[in-house]
């Protein structure tokens, strides 16, 4: 025989490579959430994702936008298993996720993390930030204290934190760093996909743009994927080679992010386009402002 044998790939449909599978694929998702009885006794239950699908490839971003309430947090719970899949399937790294069953893999559990929006709640504030990221750390490798140390200084320096920090608490530090210790403690178990909920809308313009750089640095060195959820258009455009619209729980636009912010296909992303183009000076002045910080041809 002189053909090679191999395995037959499976096709893709998005983001990534040609020749390689997504890492993550969202297929007809649908997250109905139960209410509890109302007052006719009737189980009630609210669809807060109907029918979405995209997929993320190594190294690649799905940038996710979409007003508050339109389900973007709920997809990236499904994703990390904290939310229920009524419909669909969820598919990472050829593994379809409803396979688990109850008990996620130790695998899964280090190959996704999240970084939340208000690092100030996901942060146990009796602990250095030391021993937050030593922690994480340690959770999925058996480390002696010398190697764990050195580590933690790694890992916030990899992030641009110093030793000043790391025997700090998160009260002592600016929103900025202590989303940049949420990143280290994310990275900490060397995943493949980081959910990034929001984790810039609570920061000031500049910082934003900080952290936004900062995680397009990672990604490069890392190649870590990301599913970037965001309500505002502009924030993601930087960071994101693919954009999905969320409204009202349907993914009402997506594909590659030039061709979304060129020519935007659907109303809904129109509107949301035009909003971040306002003719508000302020907003005008930022928007410029960020863009030159992250060095584009604004
Ligand atoms: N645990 C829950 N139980 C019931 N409804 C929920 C729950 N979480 C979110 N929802 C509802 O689902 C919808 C989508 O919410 P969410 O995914 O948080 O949106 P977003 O992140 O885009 O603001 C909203 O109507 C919200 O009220
Ligand atoms: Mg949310």
């Amino acid at each position: 025989m002189s053909e090679q044998t191999s395995t037959p790939r499976p096709a893709v449909t998005g983001s990534g490579p040609r020749t390689a599978p997504a890492l993550l694929s969202v297929e007809h998702l649908t997250v109905r959430y139960r209410l509890g009885r109302g007052m006719t006794g009737r189980a009630r239950t609210l669809t807060a994702v109907r029918d979405v699908g995209f997929t993320i490839g190594g190294g690649r971003t799905l940038g996710l936008v979409g007003e508050s309430g339109s389900g973007k947090s709920t997809i990236g719970r499904a994703i990390l298993r904290l939310a229920p899949v009524s419909e669909g399937r969820i598919v990472f790294d050829g593994q379809d996720t409803a396979a688990f069953g109850r008990r996620t893999p130790l695998s899964f559990n280090r190959d996704v993390q999240v970084v939340f929006q208000d690092p100030m709640s996901s942060l146990n504030p009796r602990q250095t930030i030391a021993a937050t990221i030593g922690q994480a750390l340690t959770r999925h490798r058996p480390l002696s204290g010398l190697e764990r140390d050195r580590e933690v200084t790694h890992a916030l320096d990899r992030v641009g934190l110093s030793g000043y920090h790391s025997d700090r608490y998160p009260h002592e530090l600016s929103g900025g760093q202590r989303q940049r210790v949420a990143i280290a403690r994310a990275l900490a178990p060397r995943p493949r996909l980081i959910v990034c909920d929001e984790p810039v809308s609570a920061l000031d313009v500049s910082t934003q743009s900080q952290v936004i750089n900062l995680l397009m640095e990672l990604q490069r060195e890392l190649g870590v994927s990301y599913l970037f959820i965001a309500h505002d258009l502009e924030v993601v455009r930087h960071i994101s080679d693919e954009i999905g619209v969320l409204h009202h729980g349907r993914l009402v636009e997506s594909g590659p992010a030039e061709r979304v912010y060129r020519t935007p296909e659907h109303p809904y992303t129109q509107t949301l386009l035009a909003s971040t183009l306002v003719a508000n000076p302020a907003r005008q002045a930022e928007r410029t402002a960020r863009r030159r910080r992250l060095g584009a041809d604004a």
